[in-house]
């Protein structure tokens, strides 16, 4: 059968643009308008969009498998569906068409269906090249058992030609059924959801795939895919989107640009979705419905929209940066917010979007009365850095496991005016729950709830996040396995100086939250752990399991990738570590070390170290498989089997400890269980003066007096 039968009329046009019908396989024809396609009745998730009026988009479909939504579609003529092959290709093998059915004219899918517009499936169609996503063709064609009875919620779209060009930054349109973030799917009663998406040009669009986003991954675009959303993210398709269309609108009708097909997560910064682009496909498409009556239909694209800005060499390459936690310096957190109740001390809590605020629920506990909002949420208000006036509260939403567990004490206020987020306030970054904060990540404590300020906040709420590996053991089971890189931990630990003076009182009574920086942007990454008491490091509950609760709440927060992805040989270790046998106060064995005699130390340093100060000298090779860089105690084994605390880290460095021997009295005196051993030839003897140093000792390397070893301990008393 000829192609030509079913097109009697056949008038042949000059293409505008040249090589325009190379890829197609008929001529060029205008085709009888027998089919109005493209035109919704007058009147009448996807991320980030809104409820579509019902009838707004009479050709989007909803497939259904095992009676639930699974894919959406195009209705392009009474008897075919377009689709996405994804939807339908299992393990390489083409599902049955007769397990789905169409519905058709549906806007909200809850209840029953009685009224809705069903039909089978005769057959699934795909192109012989499809195999997976990533590589392309991913459009599927479903042949009805009878065609659809087109009515004012039921009609066509239109199709564009493989000539046809969108001008990128056009404004499209994308709607779906599907999740409205990720992982976490669209609410009853489940009415069809609309975003506009902007059309990506290629450059623009591999641009953005080309640096490392979402799980450090990198994305090559291929010919027939076409992108569209936004750089800075937060407007996408989601999950279960996927077969329905991206539709734009030329000279009053509707041609279907492209078929939801991929992403990396929904809405992420520099992350735009990607679409199956219909043009293309014009030949394949009207092979397979060859001979059906009426087919679809594909108009010539509008004279009027031929022109516009096409893509070009030249288009720049616009990235998005993260619109969240920046701060001014650290400690100046624009993001502060205090939360003032009548007749109660202020909570501290971070702002994490336009209109909401986090806090601990545990400073709103009095008011959580069983399932009742909070009665004084009127006497409510927020105050948030830069604005003059308070913020009132109009909502309350405590973390449903807050009242018993610890990790959960979180609740979220959401303001009656949204805020305009500028350089302060601005809302702090949230971590996806794969997030990796590298060891050795530079953090610092906030206030969290009821916490009073510092003493000394500059040099007290710096802190540097032990290795996953400490942080878990320290706090785990023996042999219990310690969470990968990607996977959320269970606890985080920085490491921090405190008041030295109060070590007795260790913030019993404060907490505090750990913001993280990567790469000049912060995160709220852990909240303190009350129960973690005074050991040392202090343990912080992640944030990141939290972040999907945060964001289904909110629809708002700034969830940010992950920014640094330096994991260095060590985080890409694919081998389950387990943590090893807890000796009684500690775990055994980060590094062995060398202390240099007091002489060589005191010349090494050209006399500028205070007496007592020890100077340790790492094994070749070592240096860097220790994870902490300023820390652990220094510990020695005498000959009778003892271990001794020698010294304690001087921050900042690696090789220098202060002795602890002058310190007897006062540790004697504050612990009374604490053991000392006799002196013998201690090696924190204040060295005589530097004409005792050989003359070119800068950078020399000195005989080992005795080897320690570094451990990192839960106290800092002597083990025995
Ligand atoms: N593959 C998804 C589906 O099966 C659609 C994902 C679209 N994702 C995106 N970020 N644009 O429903």
């Amino acid at each position: 059968m000829s192609q030509h039968l079913f097109l009697p009329l056949v008038i042949f046009v000059i293409s505008p643009i040249p090589g325009a019908f190379q890829d197609s396989a008929l001529s060029p024809t205008e085709e009888p308008e027998d089919l109005d396609c493209g035109r919704p009745e007058p009147s009448a998730r996807i991320m980030g969009g809104s409820d579509a009026q019902p009838g707004a988009w009479p050709w989007q479909v909803s497939l259904h498998q095992g009676g639930g939504h699974i894919c959406g579609g195009s209705l392009i003529a009474p008897s075919w569906v377009l689709s996405a092959a994804h939807c339908f290709v299992s393990n390489g093998t083409l599902e049955q068409a007769s397990e789905w059915s169409v519905l058709l004219g549906v806007h909200s899918q809850d209840g029953p269906l009685d009224g809705a517009h069903v039909r089978s499936v005769a057959a699934i169609l795909v192109p012989d090249n499809y195999s997976k996503v990533e590589l392309g063709a991913d459009l599927a064609l479903l042949r009805l058992t009878s065609p659809a009875k087109l009515s004012p919620t039921v009609r066509p779209i239109c199709l564009p030609r493989a000539s046809h060009r969108f001008a990128h930054g056009t404004a499209c349109w994308a709607t779906g059924w599907g999740d409205l973030q990720e992982e976490d799917p669209l609410p009853l009663p489940w009415v069809l959801q609309e975003v506009e998406l902007r059309l990506l040009g290629e450059a623009a669009c591999q641009c953005l795939y080309s640096r490392p986003g979402p799980f450090n991954l990198t994305f090559q675009l291929l010919p027939g895919m076409l992108c569209a959303g936004y750089a800075e993210g937060r407007r996408d398709t989601c999950q279960g989107d996927s077969g329905g269309p991206l539709v734009c609108k030329e000279g009053g009708r509707w041609f279907q640009a492209g078929i939801t097909s991929f992403g990396f997560g929904c809405g992420r910064r520099n992350r735009p979705g990607v679409f199956t682009a219909v043009g293309p496909y014009e030949t394949w498409i009207r092979e397979q419905v060859m001979g059906s009556e009426p087919g679809p239909a594909f108009p010539n694209q509008p004279q009027e929209s031929q022109t516009g800005p096409w893509e070009s060499r030249e288009e720049n390459c616009t990235i998005a940066l993260p619109e969240c936690g920046k701060a001014p310096r650290p400690g100046v957190w624009p993001w502060e917010a205090q939360v003032i109740m009548p007749g109660s001390r202020p909570c501290h809590g971070t702002l994490v979007s336009e209109s909401w605020v986090l806090a601990p629920a545990s400073c709103f506990l009095d008011s959580i009365t069983s399932d009742n909002p909070p009665r004084d949420l009127d006497a409510w208000r927020v105050l948030l850095p830069s604005r003059t006036r308070s913020e009132r509260v109009s909502r309350f939403v405590p973390h449903e496991n807050a009242t018993w567990d610890d990790a959960s004490d979180l609740a979220l206020l959401q303001l009656r005016a949204p805020v305009n987020l500028s350089a302060a306030p601005r809302a702090v970054c949230l971590p996806y729950p794969e997030h990796y904060f590298l060891p050795g990540s530079r953090c610092r404590l906030a206030l969290w709830g009821r916490g009073e300020p510092a003493l000394d906040p500059s040099a007290q709420l710096e802190a540097e996040l032990l290795g996953g590996w400490w942080c878990h053991c320290l706090y785990g089971h023996q042999g219990a396995s310690v969470p990968p890189p990607g996977h959320p931990p269970h606890r985080l630990c920085p490491y921090y100086q405190e008041e030295e003076e109060e070590a007795g009182r260790c913030w019993n009574d404060s907490r505090w939250s750990l913001m993280c920086l990567e790469e000049g942007t912060w995160f709220l990454a852990g909240i303190g752990d009350v129960s973690s008491g005074c050991l040392r490091p202090r343990a912080f509950s992640p944030v990141q399991t939290h972040s999907p609760w945060i964001s289904h709440v909110t629809r708002g927060a700034y969830l940010e990738d992950q920014l640094a992805w330096d994991w260095g040989p060590e985080g890409e270790e694919t081998e389950t570590q387990t943590c090893p046998p807890h000796t009684e106060h500690g775990v055994p064995i980060a590094t062995i070390v060398s202390i240099l005699t007091p002489r060589l130390c005191h010349c090494l340093y050209q006399g500028i170290l205070p007496p007592g100060t020890l100077c340790v000298l790492y094994a070749e090779g070592q240096e860097d498989r220790c994870e902490v860089t300023s820390a652990p105690p220094l510990l020695c084994q005498t000959e009778g089997g003892f271990w001794v605390l020698m010294g304690m880290a001087v921050r900042g460095s690696q090789e220098l400890f202060a002795a602890i021997g002058p310190e007897e009295a006062w540790i004697s005196q504050t612990v009374a269980e604490a053991h000392f051993l006799p002196p013998s030839g201690s090696p924190y003897w204040p060295p005589a003066g530097s004409d005792l140093c050989p003359p070119d000792m800068a950078g020399a390397s000195g005989s080992p007096q005795a080897a320690a070893l570094i451990l990192l301990l839960l106290t800092p008393l002597i083990q025995d």
